[in-house]
Protein backbone atom coordinates (compact mmCIF):
# COMPACT_ATOMS: atom_id res chain seq x y z
CA UNK A 1 0.00 0.00 0.00
CA UNK A 2 0.94 3.51 -0.58
CA UNK A 3 0.33 6.72 1.52
CA UNK A 4 -2.88 7.66 0.20
CA UNK A 5 -4.35 3.94 1.46
CA UNK A 6 -3.61 5.20 5.34
CA UNK A 7 -3.31 8.73 4.74
CA UNK A 8 -5.36 9.98 7.92
CA UNK A 9 -2.47 7.93 9.82
CA UNK A 10 -0.32 10.11 9.15
CA UNK A 11 1.29 13.59 9.43
CA UNK A 12 3.59 13.63 6.89
CA UNK A 13 5.36 11.79 4.37
CA UNK A 14 8.69 12.01 5.22
CA UNK A 15 10.46 9.70 2.11
CA UNK A 16 8.61 8.66 -0.68
CA UNK A 17 8.90 5.23 -2.44
CA UNK A 18 10.65 7.07 -5.74
CA UNK A 19 12.97 8.76 -2.42
CA UNK A 20 13.73 5.35 -0.80
CA UNK A 21 14.79 3.85 -4.05
CA UNK A 22 17.36 6.39 -5.64
CA UNK A 23 19.17 6.75 -2.18
CA UNK A 24 19.26 2.87 -2.00
CA UNK A 25 20.84 3.00 -5.58
CA UNK A 26 23.56 5.58 -4.30
CA UNK A 27 24.44 3.82 -1.19
CA UNK A 28 25.15 0.60 -3.33
CA UNK A 29 27.08 2.44 -5.75
CA UNK A 30 29.49 3.52 -2.43
CA UNK A 31 29.26 0.01 -1.22
CA UNK A 32 30.44 -1.43 -4.55
CA UNK A 33 33.14 1.24 -4.82
CA UNK A 34 34.34 0.43 -1.47
CA UNK A 35 34.59 -2.84 -1.77
CA UNK A 36 35.90 -3.67 -5.15
CA UNK A 37 37.64 -6.90 -5.48
CA UNK A 38 36.20 -8.13 -2.46
CA UNK A 39 33.76 -10.45 -2.06
CA UNK A 40 30.41 -9.19 0.26
CA UNK A 41 28.08 -10.35 3.06
CA UNK A 42 25.50 -8.33 3.66
CA UNK A 43 23.22 -9.55 7.10
CA UNK A 44 19.78 -8.33 7.13
CA UNK A 45 18.07 -7.62 10.48
CA UNK A 46 14.95 -9.55 10.70
CA UNK A 47 12.26 -8.30 10.52
CA UNK A 48 12.23 -4.43 10.13
CA UNK A 49 15.20 -4.74 7.41
CA UNK A 50 13.39 -7.41 4.72
CA UNK A 51 12.29 -4.26 2.48
CA UNK A 52 16.26 -2.18 2.71
CA UNK A 53 17.94 -5.69 1.88
CA UNK A 54 15.66 -6.83 -0.94
CA UNK A 55 16.29 -3.32 -3.00
CA UNK A 56 19.72 -2.88 -1.54
CA UNK A 57 20.96 -5.91 -2.58
CA UNK A 58 18.75 -5.51 -6.29
CA UNK A 59 20.61 -2.16 -6.34
CA UNK A 60 24.30 -4.10 -6.66
CA UNK A 61 25.18 -4.28 -10.71
CA UNK A 62 27.94 -7.21 -8.84
CA UNK A 63 27.30 -10.23 -6.93
CA UNK A 64 26.69 -10.60 -3.21
CA UNK A 65 26.01 -12.97 -0.85
CA UNK A 66 22.74 -12.36 1.91
CA UNK A 67 21.78 -14.03 5.55
CA UNK A 68 19.76 -13.11 8.24
CA UNK A 69 19.67 -12.80 11.71
CA UNK A 70 16.67 -12.24 13.93
CA UNK A 71 17.72 -10.50 17.44
CA UNK A 72 15.40 -9.97 20.70
CA UNK A 73 16.29 -5.98 21.21
CA UNK A 74 15.45 -5.21 24.54
CA UNK A 75 13.98 -8.54 26.31
CA UNK A 76 10.69 -8.48 27.74
CA UNK A 77 11.54 -5.05 29.16
CA UNK A 78 12.23 -1.46 27.32
CA UNK A 79 14.72 0.12 25.85
CA UNK A 80 16.45 1.07 29.02
CA UNK A 81 17.17 -3.08 29.87
CA UNK A 82 19.46 -3.05 27.70
CA UNK A 83 19.18 -6.79 26.73
CA UNK A 84 20.10 -8.44 23.35
CA UNK A 85 19.14 -12.02 22.38
CA UNK A 86 19.60 -13.80 19.30
CA UNK A 87 16.37 -15.20 18.23
CA UNK A 88 17.88 -16.60 15.11
CA UNK A 89 21.92 -16.94 13.77
CA UNK A 90 23.46 -16.33 11.24
CA UNK A 91 23.70 -19.73 8.57
CA UNK A 92 27.50 -18.63 7.33
CA UNK A 93 30.62 -18.84 8.90
CA UNK A 94 32.02 -15.40 8.67
CA UNK A 95 35.40 -16.04 9.48
CA UNK A 96 37.54 -13.89 6.89
CA UNK A 97 34.41 -12.74 4.90
CA UNK A 98 33.74 -9.10 4.53
CA UNK A 99 29.82 -8.51 6.40
CA UNK A 100 27.56 -5.05 6.00
CA UNK A 101 24.80 -5.34 8.69
CA UNK A 102 21.68 -3.87 6.97
CA UNK A 103 19.17 -2.31 8.95
CA UNK A 104 16.17 0.01 8.48
CA UNK A 105 16.79 1.95 11.22
CA UNK A 106 19.15 2.84 14.45
CA UNK A 107 17.19 4.44 17.15
CA UNK A 108 19.01 3.76 20.23
CA UNK A 109 21.76 2.26 19.04
CA UNK A 110 21.36 -1.11 21.40
CA UNK A 111 20.79 -3.87 18.72
CA UNK A 112 23.59 -2.52 16.59
CA UNK A 113 26.11 -1.51 19.22
CA UNK A 114 26.11 -5.18 20.73
CA UNK A 115 25.32 -6.64 16.85
CA UNK A 116 28.77 -5.28 15.78
CA UNK A 117 30.54 -6.53 18.40
CA UNK A 118 28.83 -10.00 18.17
CA UNK A 119 29.80 -10.57 14.98
CA UNK A 120 33.32 -8.59 15.31
CA UNK A 121 34.05 -11.73 17.92
CA UNK A 122 33.85 -14.13 14.72
CA UNK A 123 36.49 -12.65 13.18
CA UNK A 124 35.29 -11.12 10.06
CA UNK A 125 37.87 -9.62 7.62
CA UNK A 126 35.65 -6.78 8.43
CA UNK A 127 32.24 -5.96 9.46
CA UNK A 128 30.29 -2.40 8.67
CA UNK A 129 26.62 -1.01 8.83
CA UNK A 130 24.48 0.50 6.42
CA UNK A 131 21.46 1.51 7.78
CA UNK A 132 18.23 3.36 5.60
CA UNK A 133 17.40 5.34 8.52
CA UNK A 134 19.20 6.96 12.27
CA UNK A 135 17.66 8.93 14.44
CA UNK A 136 20.69 11.04 16.06
CA UNK A 137 18.45 12.43 19.17
CA UNK A 138 17.82 8.55 20.27
CA UNK A 139 21.15 7.71 19.98
CA UNK A 140 22.60 6.47 23.81
CA UNK A 141 24.94 3.99 22.62
CA UNK A 142 27.93 4.83 19.99
CA UNK A 143 27.30 2.85 17.34
CA UNK A 144 30.31 3.46 13.95
CA UNK A 145 27.51 3.46 10.90
CA UNK A 146 29.33 3.65 7.82
CA UNK A 147 26.37 4.36 5.13
CA UNK A 148 23.43 6.06 6.28
CA UNK A 149 20.53 6.81 4.03
CA UNK A 150 18.47 9.91 6.16
CA UNK A 151 19.37 11.35 9.67
CA UNK A 152 15.75 12.14 10.94
CA UNK A 153 14.02 13.48 13.99
CA UNK A 154 13.15 11.33 16.77
CA UNK A 155 9.50 10.76 16.08
CA UNK A 156 7.19 7.65 15.49
CA UNK A 157 8.36 6.88 11.71
CA UNK A 158 6.51 3.42 10.02
CA UNK A 159 6.49 2.11 7.14
CA UNK A 160 8.83 0.52 4.39
CA UNK A 161 9.46 -2.01 7.08
CA UNK A 162 9.03 -0.42 10.00
CA UNK A 163 5.60 -1.03 12.17
CA UNK A 164 3.54 0.20 14.64
CA UNK A 165 2.03 -2.98 16.48
CA UNK A 166 3.20 -5.06 13.03
CA UNK A 167 0.96 -2.45 11.14
CA UNK A 168 2.52 -0.51 8.62
CA UNK A 169 5.37 -2.71 7.38
CA UNK A 170 3.90 -2.75 4.02
CA UNK A 171 3.58 0.72 3.41
CA UNK A 172 5.99 1.59 0.51
CA UNK A 173 6.47 5.13 1.80
CA UNK A 174 7.69 6.03 5.10
CA UNK A 175 6.42 8.61 7.09
CA UNK A 176 5.15 10.18 10.70
CA UNK A 177 2.68 8.50 12.14
CA UNK A 178 -0.36 10.51 13.87
CA UNK A 179 -0.19 10.62 17.71
CA UNK A 180 -3.98 9.33 17.44
CA UNK A 181 -3.08 6.52 16.31
CA UNK A 182 -0.60 5.21 19.53
CA UNK A 183 -1.86 7.61 22.17
C1 LIG B 1 14.23 -2.10 15.11
C2 LIG B 1 15.31 -1.95 14.04
C3 LIG B 1 16.58 -2.14 14.77
C4 LIG B 1 16.25 -1.69 16.17
C5 LIG B 1 16.82 -0.34 16.34
O1 LIG B 1 13.91 -3.42 15.24
O2 LIG B 1 15.15 -2.88 13.02
O3 LIG B 1 17.00 -3.48 14.74
O4 LIG B 1 14.83 -1.60 16.30
O5 LIG B 1 16.57 0.17 17.62
P1 LIG B 1 17.75 0.53 18.63
O6 LIG B 1 18.74 1.34 17.89
O7 LIG B 1 17.01 1.31 19.70
O8 LIG B 1 18.32 -0.74 19.17
P2 LIG B 1 12.70 -3.91 16.18
O9 LIG B 1 13.21 -4.31 17.52
O10 LIG B 1 11.60 -2.88 16.15
O11 LIG B 1 12.22 -5.25 15.45
P3 LIG B 1 11.64 -5.44 13.97
O12 LIG B 1 12.77 -5.19 13.01
O13 LIG B 1 11.20 -6.87 13.95
O14 LIG B 1 10.50 -4.46 13.79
Amino acid sequence: MDSSHVENDLVNVLFTEEQIQDRLRELAGEIEADYEGRDILIVGILRGAVMVMADLARSFSRHLEMDWMAVSSYGSGTKSSGVVRILKDLDTDISGRHVIIVDEIIDTGLTLSWLTSNLTSRNPASVEICTLLRKPEALTMPVEVKYVGWDIPNEFVVGYGLDYRERYRNLRDIGTLAPHVYS
